[in-house]
């Protein structure tokens, strides 16, 4: 898929596809099995002083965990109908969110100004995304670090194919989740083994800490293993 409006419109219509209820994307994990192990390493080298923006939030399940860890939280997505499902999740008003395009420069620099260095929290966004936007997005991630904020970044690799091809193997094809991922044209697990690292460093991230992990999905195997997707972890500063 090498068109963006496209690529929008495979999100906007996954969104609009997907009911308010927990889970029903195949990555809305609990942040018990996500943001919260995520906080505990990104934590240590980031002042929870400042914001934090989850990019790409989705339905905001991980964001509103975040606003617990961190001063504020703000979570951004391209589609508006995931941010109409982030907003009517968040009953509480615990957290901030907004439709923005992580490749509009302009919009993510605007944000940058109304909300100042901020911590980010990415997951799971650069590995299916449009491989020439990619730049932009790991450019999205330091402009708003700033020189204080500090960055947690997981993406999937691309062991996480064979998984998802074992998956879709099962006696009845893809399981729901995953069979609505791909109906939506959307591709995950695109981005080669070193791509991630080698496109943050190019967009001026240092790596402060990293390591290996699996992002655990919320769909399983027809013989009800849980689908863990294999990912690597990046903890980044600007410079
Ligand atoms: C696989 S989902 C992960 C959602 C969320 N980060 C999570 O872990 O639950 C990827 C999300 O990134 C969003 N996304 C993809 N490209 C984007 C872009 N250029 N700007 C902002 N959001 C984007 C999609 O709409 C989708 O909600």
């Amino acid at each position: 898929m090498n068109d963006p409006q496209r690529y929008r419109e495979a999100w906007e219509g996954y969104w609009e596809a997907t009911s308010d209820e927990p889970g029903e994307a195949i990555w809305d994990a609990d942040p018990s099995l996500s943001a919260v192990p995520h906080s505990e390493l990104l934590l240590p080298y980031a002042d929870a002083s400042l914001p934090v923006v989850d990019l790409g939030c989705g339905n905001g399940t991980q964001t509103r965990y975040l606003a617990t860890r961190f001063a504020h939280a703000i979570g951004v997505d391209l589609s508006h109908a995931a941010i109409g499902h982030a907003r009517r999740a968040d009953t509480e008003g615990v957290a901030e969110f907004a439709q923005l395009d992580l490749t509009d420069g302009d919009a993510v620099r605007a944000l940058h100004e109304r909300i100042g260095d901020a911590n980010v929290y990415m997951r799971a966004v650069i590995h299916q995304g449009e491989a020439e936007a990619r730049p932009a997005v790991a450019a999205a991630v330091a402009t708003m670090l700033g020189a204080r904020g500090r960055a947690f970044v997981a993406e999937l690799t691309p062991a996480s194919k064979d998984v998802l091809r074992l998956a879709a193997q099962g006696p009845d094809g893809p399981p729901k989740k995953l069979r609505r991922v791909y109906d939506h044209g959307l591709k995950p697990a695109d981005a080669a083994e070193e791509e991630v690292p080698d496109l943050l460093r190019a967009a001026g991230l240092t790596t402060l800490d990293s390591g290996h992990t699996a992002l655990p999905q919320t769909e399983r195997l027809s013989d009800g293993t849980r689908i863990d997707l294999p990912a690597r972890w990046f903890v980044l500063a600007v410079g």
